[in-house]
């Protein structure tokens, strides 16, 4: 099965070139604790997912479109994609024009979404039929801009629309909560209450976070974007790399696979994505891992609702009655626990089925599932990446909707969105759709 990943705006032109690159360095790692045979088998069906063989051509071209207002980004991460030397984007599937949008999502939603849908989907089409069969969407955005979040909301829409058969995650990345751009908040709701109306699930990366994986476990000093898009990428390709279900040992993480275990419900589309270990390769090598120490510190994080394993609060105990202060203990519609690397067969991972861990409605048998991959990833001995469904998005959501209807209540900027054709009561829809999400949340 392969995935069409839609690049948008910078955020999304940089992490998607990024993706790439990871992807194709693990395929060619070295130290993949498999036979060769099944080294190649893995790495057949990564270039099958993510990427598309040309006859007469070595280089794999990535099945991606590329989408921003500003042609600057697109071309440099076309040009480092070409001198990397492994892979390339597939000629004219980039889309840009001379002008960004302004930080404004009304621009780029109501005025250069409907200028450049039918040009890009044409390239979406042409991408399409390259697969063989086709399992979906994986599109990339920031909530903060106004390209990824405003046309990137109307090329998901139009995805729907034209592939209303495929599967849409988006990725979207959460501004830094200060000191970015002042209407990013409006810019967030906006995004977020339409992307839920049309994805099918919504994985969420916080800056915030991220920066602090970068500097607190990878040891980085100067936290570039491309540093924190590293930390994105090992996420994603975390769950998205070949692996299969420890059941059966045959169904496989695709697109339709990975909804069918997380997202039970429209109400509930908000995933986010906890790893261990993550460290720098100086720290590595003086580093030995056990399953059981892994899986213990990526259960408190996800008990803790803590997005790394330094600094983690133990005190918060699954099943707590009381919030101990203002922390409470997180609660899971579903988790799905990716295992990669050695041993994973035999590894237990029981203490994930604790009723506890879920809200009173899941049964902890349907809620909870495990793919393995025996082969070793990003050259990580072992490695581990939980993808829950849980209580982790109302703190974020709830932050960027107060944000929001302080300013909206003041009427603050509202017009730079109402003169590019947005109402006030699109605004008002987008508040409550988003209550709405958050109101289910907190029931769990
Ligand atoms: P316009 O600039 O308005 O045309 O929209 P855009 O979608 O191109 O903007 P951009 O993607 O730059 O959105 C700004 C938000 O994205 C801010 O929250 C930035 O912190 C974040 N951002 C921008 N580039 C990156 C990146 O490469 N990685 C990460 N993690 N965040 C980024």
């Amino acid at each position: 099965m392969s995935m069409i990943t839609v690049q948008l705006g910078q955020c999304g032109n940089q992490v998607g070139g990024q993706l790439f690159s990871t992807i194709s360095n693990d395929i060619d790692g070295k130290q993949h604790m498999v036979s060769s045979k099944e080294n190649k088998e893995y790495g057949d069906q990564v270039v099958q997912r993510f990427f598309n063989r040309v006859d007469g051509h070595d280089i794999i071209e990535a099945r991606a479109v590329m989408v921003d207002m500003e042609s600057k980004v697109i071309a440099k991460t076309c040009l480092e994609a070409k001198k990397g030397g492994k892979w390339k984007y597939p000629d004219k599937q980039q889309y840009c024009q001379k002008r960004g949008s302004g930080n404004n999502w009304a621009h780029g939603y109501c005025i250069h979404g409907p200028n450049v849908k039918e040009t890009v989907m044409e390239m979406v089409q042409k991408e399409a039929e390259k697969c063989d069969r086709l399992s979906g969407f994986l599109s990339l955005l920031s909530l903060a801009g106004g390209t990824g979040s405003g046309v990137g909301t109307f090329i998901n829409e139009s995805l729907r629309d034209e592939f209303p058969h495929s599967f849409i995650m988006n990725q979207v990345v959460w501004p830094y909560n200060t000191g970015e751009v002042i209407v990013q908040n409006y810019n967030a709701v906006l995004t977020l209450s339409h992307l839920y109306q049309t994805a099918d699930a919504i994985v969420v990366m916080e800056n915030d976070h991220l920066h602090k994986i970068c500097s607190r476990l990878l040891d980085i000093k100067k936290i570039s974007f491309k540093a924190i898009n590293h930390v994105i990428c090992h996420k994603l390709s975390s769950l998205f790399l070949p692996a299969s279900s420890s059941d059966d040992n045959i169904s496989q993480n695709d697109l339709g696979m990975i909804l069918h275990h997380l997202v039970g419900h429209p109400e509930y589309k908000l995933l986010t994505i906890r790893n261990i270990p993550q460290m720098s390769d100086r720290s590595m090598e003086f580093s030995s891992f056990h399953w059981p120490g892994l899986l213990k510190h990526l259960r408190q994080m996800l008990v803790a609702d803590a997005a790394m394993e330094e600094g983690i609060d133990w005190q918060v105990n699954a099943g707590d009655e009381t919030p101990r202060g203002s922390v409470q203990h997180n609660r899971s519609l579903a988790n799905m626990l990716v295992l990669r690397g050695k041993d994973v067969i035999s590894t237990d991972t029981s203490s994930y089925l604790d009723p506890k861990l879920y809200t009173s409605w899941t049964d902890p048998e349907l809620g909870f599932s495990k793919l393995i991959q025996p082969r070793a990833f990003n050259s990580y001995e072992k490695c581990a990446a939980l993808i829950s469904n849980s209580r982790s998005p109302i703190r974020p959501l709830n932050h960027i909707i107060d944000k929001a209807w302080n300013m909206f209540a003041a009427r603050a900027y509202v017009h730079q969105y109402t003169q590019h054709g947005l109402n006030e009561e699109d605004f008002i829809d987008g508040f409550v759709t988003l209550e709405q999400v958050l109101a289910s949340y907190k029931k769990l």
